[in-house]
């Protein structure tokens, strides 16, 4: 058996510069892994049998259209190998839907899983490109931890981890905004004459290890259409950005989880607090930096 955690994400930078003739969008951003984690545990089983059994995700599927699910056939397929079977058991924290990678993040931890109990010896580059076919965000979970992302996401480059993780607190607004409307809504929102806008400055501000400075770098071009579209979810993030500890919010990817990044840890665990007993629903946690992501 393997027992694996499947991280959630932010981005602390998102710019499209350019829609793609293939429909997707070419994207410029900063993934952060963060503490917030989904578990996943790994058994073998015989005969090519696939079992998902999911627990605390009320709306999340058990069958073969969940993610996770699809990661284990890819996987079996490209290995050439379609005896193999297994059950995957998906405890649930990272809310659905809210633009924190939450279905991405199983379907790599998956395909990690799967590669070892199976001994696929596919090698990086394989699981890569069926991390990528699975999804735009699914690769960056193959190493977590604080990377850039160019072309749909999956072109991928390691940054050094910061001197302390970031403290921060996500905030649910109780309904979801679907990605693919997001994209389609962009299209007035896209980088004019101007041109699109550079990270640098945030990787700066992260390899500085300041919080004031990250929290005034963030940006997400997503949160122009998506604001338009739903007008609480800039309510919100006006209300956090003016909340004493709080130095930067965000949209957290498409959207709609918003998050404030805190000055401190203790920042961050009041605030979360403070904004419960207003009735919202609010998570604090920091960014997650493995190892293997380090320079
Ligand atoms: O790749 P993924 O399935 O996560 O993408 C979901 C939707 O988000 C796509 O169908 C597309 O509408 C949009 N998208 C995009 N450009 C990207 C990533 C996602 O247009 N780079």
């Amino acid at each position: 058996m393997i027992r694996l955690a499947a991280p959630a994400k932010t981005n602390l930078f998102l710019e499209v510069p350019a829609r793609r003739p293939d429909g997707f969008h070419e994207l410029d951003t900063v993934f952060v892994a963060l503490e917030l984690a989904d578990e996943l545990e790994l058994r073998p089983l015989p005969g090519g049998r696939i079992e998902l059994q999911v627990e605390g995700g009320p709306d999340v599927p058990a069958d073969s259209t969940n993610l996770a699910w699809r990661a284990a056939e890819a996987l079996r397929q490209a290995a050439g190998r379609p005896e193999l079977g297994a059950a995957l058991r998906l405890t649930k924290r990272i809310p659905a839907g809210g633009g924190l990678g939450g279905g991405s993040s199983d379907a790599a931890a998956v395909l990690r899983g799967l590669d070892r109990l199976w001994e696929t010896g596919l090698g990086a580059a394989r699981l890569h490109a069926l991390a990528a076919g699975l999804g735009s965000d699914v690769p960056f979970f193959l190493a977590g931890g604080l990377q850039r992302g160019r072309g749909r996401g999956e072109r991928l480059e390691p940054l050094p981890r910061p001197p302390r993780p970031l403290d921060l607190v996500l905030v649910l607004p109780g309904f979801p905004c679907p990605t693919p409307q997001v994209y389609r809504e962009l299209a007035p929102w896209l980088p004019g004459p101007e041109g699109p806008r550079s990270p640098a400055p945030l990787l700066a501000a992260l390899a500085a290890g300041d919080p004031e400075a990250v929290g005034a770098e963030l940006w997400n071009r997503l949160a122009l259409p998506a604001f338009a579209r739903w007008p609480r979810l800039s309510e919100l993030e006006r209300m956090l950005r003016a909340r004493p500890g709080v130095t930067g919010a965000l949209l957290s990817g498409s959207g709609s989880t918003l998050f404030a990044l805190c000055a401190s840890t203790d920042a961050a665990a009041g605030l979360a607090t403070a904004l419960g007993r207003e009735g919202l629903t609010a998570l604090a946690t920091r960014t997650s930096h493995p190892e293997a992501s380090s320079d």
